[in-house]
């Protein structure tokens, strides 16, 4: 049942291709317009957003945070990620146009369906982004858009974690479509960059043992720090969540740009740091700005490994070891610059001979608050 892999993991992680091919399967028409119809809400009340506010726990909060960046810029609608179990407790403001967006692997996730309960009794839309057909969270949602990336055993999160920010593609285009602040056109072109991504992934999994080396070397590594920029942040916190829980390594997440402000005093001779590059062909000067990082801590003595797009050579000089990965719209580089990331934790895991499907201490859904 494990395919011919060794663990359930292995197994997910090479579905990433399939995950986000069926999460995009049957949601446009012919003229490749975006056809949402499973969502049950009212398409005027869509369109009259004012707000969305994404709850979620852990890896899809990360999934939240990237929704934010798309939704914000092809939308123009203003959208908070806020954890869910820290929702409710601090009065936030919302009323009938504020749109509630859940982010859930297993709709199941207690701290989850509670802020859902609530926004609901405070008058707001809700919408649910979910792995598992009929669980309590879409069930109790006005509408469900279901991610159809197939049962996820592993305890870590992979490819849900993918078919979700794919999924939240899929709402911002849809909302920009309703809202008239996309034109037909540029969603054509960012679908049809979003169907090359399942071939991108294939390559950077064609392309693993590097990245399974480089774990090997890493067995011992007390420490290891992730740098991100823009959408490349929560990618960080994304590689940081699966070196903890797989690994048991002490791992955090930086924005980059927090460094300077108290981050970088851990730096000393040897620290391990994995920087996701953005795009040098994205915004302009983030770019730089995330090179610029990189010698700020190889100046005081970190190794650095970074993420970077194929054809960067401006990372090589900077780096000790340098993953590329295929490029696409900045927007969507999510999609494949986690891929290593994924890999790297669970090959580590697995050097130091522990569970990864398994990690002591964690349960697949957590229904208890
Ligand atoms: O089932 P959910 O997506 O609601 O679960 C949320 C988190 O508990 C989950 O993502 C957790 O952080 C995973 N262990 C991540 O790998």
């Amino acid at each position: 049942e494990k395919g011919g892999y060794d663990t359930f993991m292995e197994k997910e992680i090479h579905e990433q291709p399939k995950a986000v091919e069926d999460t995009l399967l049957g949601r446009t028409d012919a003229e490749g317009r975006l056809t949402l119809d499973e969502l049950r809400i009212d398409r005027e009340e869509l369109k009259n957003t004012s707000k969305i506010i994404v709850l979620a726990c852990g890896t899809a909060a990360y999934a939240g945070t990237v929704a934010k960046y798309a939704i914000e810029h092809w939308c123009r609608i203003p959208v908070e990620v806020e954890l869910a179990h820290e929702f409710r407790y601090r009065d936030p403001i919302i009323d009938e146009s504020t749109l509630i967006v859940s982010i859930s692997q297993s709709g199941e996730t207690m701290d989850t369906l509670m802020a859902v309960r609530y926004a609901k009794e405070q008058g707001a839309r809700t919408l649910s982004i979910c792995n598992t057909n009929g669980s309590t969270i879409p069930r109790e949602s006005d509408a469900v858009l279901y991610l159809h990336a197939g049962p996820e055993i592993a305890v870590a999160s992979t490819k849900a974690f993918l078919a979700m920010i794919t999924a939240a593609y899929l709402l911002g285009l849809y909302l920009g479509q309703l809202r008239g602040q996309l034109f037909t056109g540029q969603i054509k072109d960012i679908l049809a960059d979003l169907h090359k991504i399942p071939g991108k992934i294939q390559e950077i999994l064609d392309d693993a043992d590097t990245i399974k080396q480089l774990a090997a070397e890493m067995k011992d590594t007390p420490s290891v720090l992730f740098l991100g920029r823009h959408i490349g942040y929560p990618v960080a916190m994304e590689g940081a969540l699966k070196l903890k829980e797989l690994a048991y390594i002490h791992a955090e997440g930086f924005a980059a740009g927090e460094l300077k402000h108290g981050p970088i005093a851990l730096i000393e001779e040897g620290q391990p740091v994995f920087v996701v590059v953005p795009s040098p062909h994205g915004r302009d000067s983030l770019h730089a700005k995330v090179v610029s990082n990189i010698q700020e801590v190889r100046a005081r003595g970190a190794k650095t490994i970074s993420v970077a797009e194929r054809g960067d050579d401006a990372v090589e000089n900077f780096s000790e070891s340098v993953f590329h990965v295929p490029g696409t719209q900045p927007l969507l580089m999510p999609l494949l610059t986690t891929v290593p990331l994924q890999i790297f934790a669970c090959a580590l895991a697995s050097e130091k001979g522990y569970d990864v499907d398994q990690p002591r201490n964690l349960a697949k859904s957590v229904t208890v608050e």
